[in-house]
């Protein structure tokens, strides 16, 4: 296992190991220009391997939940591991956040970046196809770290990859992200079942507490009585974001921390963002004796849409032989002052 640092020229530092192609740290600069680390992670690998819930890993081979851990491509019906209730979550028992990638450090004029690579058999975790996938993170000058996932298949498979960090702007991971404020670019969102499974609804935001189109802090509305907040524990669903024809990356969210003046705007190709907020971290020691308290780091997963192998109506996450898939995600850092 190896751990890799990217710098750039103001200091922002991102370190990534192959354990998972893993964001392991991101530390970025306060209003006053303190460095912290704005992400929940550890300094050890056994830390990891004892047992985390996904803290900054790729995750794939399918991001999110497929319910009961079935579906049927081409005629053909497939049986994943169900890990997660009866659902399959974030690509079974092993998924590729615990397989090691093999790394390439690549220069570029914009930045230093980290290429990595795992391939992922035929067959592994009940998933059609060798699947060929890569992540480069790149950490600009200009303060943003892109984030590229790349895929090839030999047979037709649902793919979905997805960086599941968990922000906590405060740079300290011991406070709540509840006084967070969260804009999200959506107007709708995919409600759930008791097991987070979409009913297949693209729900308006508009009136609910799913409603982030004009900045709101995390913690205003999370315990309303709202039977979705109530299936989720909270926050913990899937946003159809608004999507411009003309600009492939569009904006998907803006968190920012009125403390540390802090904020990272999230812009992507894909259609989807899973916010989650940390509503499983429960202050039990997790990997080396480290304890997360309940609600201090928050997920932006932008990613396809849960159980799209299922569901007719949300865009194809089938990628086949001699498709090319592709995605990116943008996290632009900034200060108010
Ligand atoms: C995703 C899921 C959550 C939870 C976390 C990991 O964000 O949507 O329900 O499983 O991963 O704990």
């Amino acid at each position: 296992m190896q751990i890799y640092t990217l710098t750039n020229i103001h200091g922002i530092e991102a370190r990534i190991m192959t354990y998972g192609a893993t964001l392991v740290s991101l530390r970025t600069p306060d209003r006053a220009g303190h460095f912290n680390n704005v992400i929940l992670g550890f300094d050890t690998l056994d830390s990891y391997l004892a047992g985390v819930p996904y803290f900054g890993a790729t995750v794939g081979r399918y991001a999110n939940r497929i319910a009961n851990g079935r579906f049927t491509l081409d005629g053909k019906s497939y049986q994943l591991p169900q890990n997660n209730g009866p659902n399959s979550l974030h690509g079974g028992n092993q998924g590729f956040d615990k397989r090691v990638w093999t790394a390439e450090p690549i220069p570029t004029p914009t930045g230093p970046s980290l290429r990595l690579s795992y391939v992922s058999a035929a067959g592994e975790e009940g998933y059609p196809g060798e699947l060929t996938a890569h992540v480069t993170y790149r950490l600009n000058d200009d303060d943003s770290l892109a984030i590229d996932f790349e895929a090839t298949s030999t047979a037709p498979t649902p793919v979905n990859l997805a960086n599941h960090a968990y922000f906590n702007l405060t740079g300290d991971s011991r406070n709540a992200i509840l006084d967070h404020l969260l804009k999200i670019n959506a107007d709708r969102f995919t409600p759930v079942n008791a097991t987070l499974i979409p009913s297949g609804e693209m729900r308006e935001v508009a009136h609910t507490p799913f409603d982030f189109r004009t900045p709101q802090t995390i913690g205003s509305r999370i315990n309303d009585r709202d039977e979705q907040l109530r299936f989720g524990g909270g926050y913990d669903h899937n946003w159809v974001l608004n999507r411009s024809a003309s600009q492939p990356l569009t904006l998907a969210a803006v968190l920012s921390d009125p403390k540390s003046g802090r904020s990272i705007e999230i812009r992507t190709t894909q259609p989807g963002l899973q916010f989650y907020s940390g509503n499983f971290l429960d202050g039990k020691p997790a990997g080396a004796g480290t304890v997360f308290e309940y609600r201090t780091g928050l997920c932006l997963e932008t990613q396809h849409f849960p159980d799209s192998p299922n569901q007719p109506t949300f865009p194809s996450t089938v990628l086949r032989a001699g498709q090319i898939y592709a995605e990116k995600t943008v996290l632009i850092f900034r200060t108010d002052k």
